[in-house]
């Protein structure tokens, strides 16, 4: 038993304080955009559960908000790292629930001491926050071989660094990691909440290398959800893995045993990709060619073969020119898993901007997050392919990259982790 106080219990005890101070932290807007396809208020706002054999995070119905941070630990000690991870757990487990960190949260504790809180979420509902954790691949192994913490044997072959593509142009300040966090919920202050109190938690083992704040979920990972667009306005997520999609989930997005990493198993593999989108020049692009970049009608999302969104792609399909209308350099062919040896992604992306560039653009994109079960035969191929060919090229450029292991789920009493470190 911990003497963790509730948020949301404090804000029953105040009568009509829900409501209200789910309005006052943004809470209708954010309503406004996902409550058709989640439901009613008090689901939009309640918790996902923390336990389970898979992390929360990866199939749960894509939230609206997403704060993400990159760790690099600061520690050599093996023994501390555990206990930093132990903490992080504990953590996690209560604020996913909707209470605060630590034993005596932000107010309870001795005036003498910084608070186990830092209290911007205090009065806010769990907003289904979930977080996901991750390990590089410097976490196992330096860039010179060495054992940081007696784990490199044991480090995926699943997890091998990610090859250069063509046009990549990665700022290294902006990529890697030894451990990734994604922390997604429907209220944005409940997700920084989350990550600045792991940061804090952490001090003197291990520091943020880089974060990235995402509005407007770019994916839809439950067919219960509605598809939402991204910044260049078309719908994305619509033939995304989705959790209803059981067989395709098993083969597709889960570790197994068998795959080599017995740890892993029931885990998976995280890309994530800060893609800039050159949206000034996207603005000025016709109608006509942007629907034939993507191989989509822009208002329905239907591919130019069909009708309805959900209609199948036919790329056999040509038009009076005999070209196919759905043409061969556009982004959707080239990713379809017809044209990948039949790899799928979950793709779990979200819109990000992050002010201007001082040349009168806006620095803005799409920061890119896939889970999968394998990154050397899924999004290898996928992005080889349209690194090469995508005519969406011309519009956008992959900024940052990283790669992360994701660890099976964690029942009461067990750490992020334990299946690696036990
Ligand atoms: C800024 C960059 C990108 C934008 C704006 C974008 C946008 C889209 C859109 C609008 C769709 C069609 C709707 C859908 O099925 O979701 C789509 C499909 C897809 N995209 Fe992207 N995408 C981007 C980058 C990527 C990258 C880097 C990958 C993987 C390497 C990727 C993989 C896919 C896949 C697998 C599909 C589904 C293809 C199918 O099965 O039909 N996308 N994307």
């Amino acid at each position: 038993m911990t003497g963790t106080l509730n948020r949301r219990r404090l804000l029953q005890v105040g009568g009509a304080g829900f409501a209200v101070a789910a309005v006052g932290a943004g809470g209708a807007a954010v309503a406004h955009s996902v409550a058709d396809e989640q439901g009613t208020d008090s689901a939009l706002h309640g918790p996902v559960p923390f336990h389970g054999e898979h992390q929360a995070g990866i199939t749960t119905p894509a939230q609206d908000r997403l704060h993400f941070a990159a760790f690099d630990v600061t520690t050599s000690s093996r023994d501390d790292l555990i206990a930093l991870l132990k903490e992080w757990t504990a953590a996690a487990a209560q604020m996913t629930q909707g209470k605060e960190a630590g034993q005596t949260g932000a107010t309870g504790g001795s005036t003498e001491a910084p608070p186990d809180d830092t209290g911007e979420a205090l009065e806010l509902p769990p907003s289904q926050l979930t977080i996901t954790i991750g390990f590089g691949p410097s976490l196992f192994t330096t860039a010179d071989g060495k054992d940081r913490f007696g784990i490199a044997a044991k480090r995926p072959a699943a997890l091998a660094d990610l090859p250069h593509f063509p046009a990549d142009d990665l700022d290294p300040a902006r990529s890697g990691g030894d451990i990734g966090i994604q922390a997604c919920a429907n209220d944005p202050q409940v997700a920084v909440h989350a990550i600045r109190n792991l940061a804090r938690i952490a001090f003197g083992r291990a520091e943020i290398r880089w974060s990235q704040l995402g509005f407007g979920r770019t994916s839809s990972t439950s067919v219960a959800q509605s598809t939402p667009r991204n910044l260049l306005g078309f719908k994305d997520g619509t033939r995304n893995l989705k959790l209803e999609d059981t067989a395709l989930l098993d083969s597709q997005l889960w570790a197994h045993s068998a795959d080599g990493a017995g740890w892993m198993a029931g885990g998976s593999y995280l890309v994530a990709r800060r893609i800039r989108m050159s949206i000034e020049i996207w603005d000025r692009t016709s109608l006509g060619e942007q629907e034939t970049i993507f191989g989509r009608a822009k208002k329905t999302g239907a591919p130019l073969t069909g009708e309805k969104e959900r209609d199948e792609p036919d790329f056999s399909i040509a038009g009076a020119d005999g070209q196919p209308l759905i043409a061969e350099d556009s982004h959707v062919r080239l990713a379809h898993p017809d044209h990948n040896a039949g790899a799928h992604l979950l793709r779990r992306g979200y819109n990000f901007v992050d002010g201007s560039d001082g040349l009168g653009r806006l620095d803005a994109g799409l920061f890119f997050l896939a889970y999968q079960r394998d990154p050397r035969s899924q999004f290898v191929p996928v992005q080889r392919n349209l690194a090469k060919h995508d005519r969406l090229n011309e519009y956008i450029k992959h900024v940052s990259s990283a790669l992360f292991a994701c660890p099976p789920g964690v029942q009461p009493g067990q750490y992020w982790g334990h299946t690696l470190f036990g």
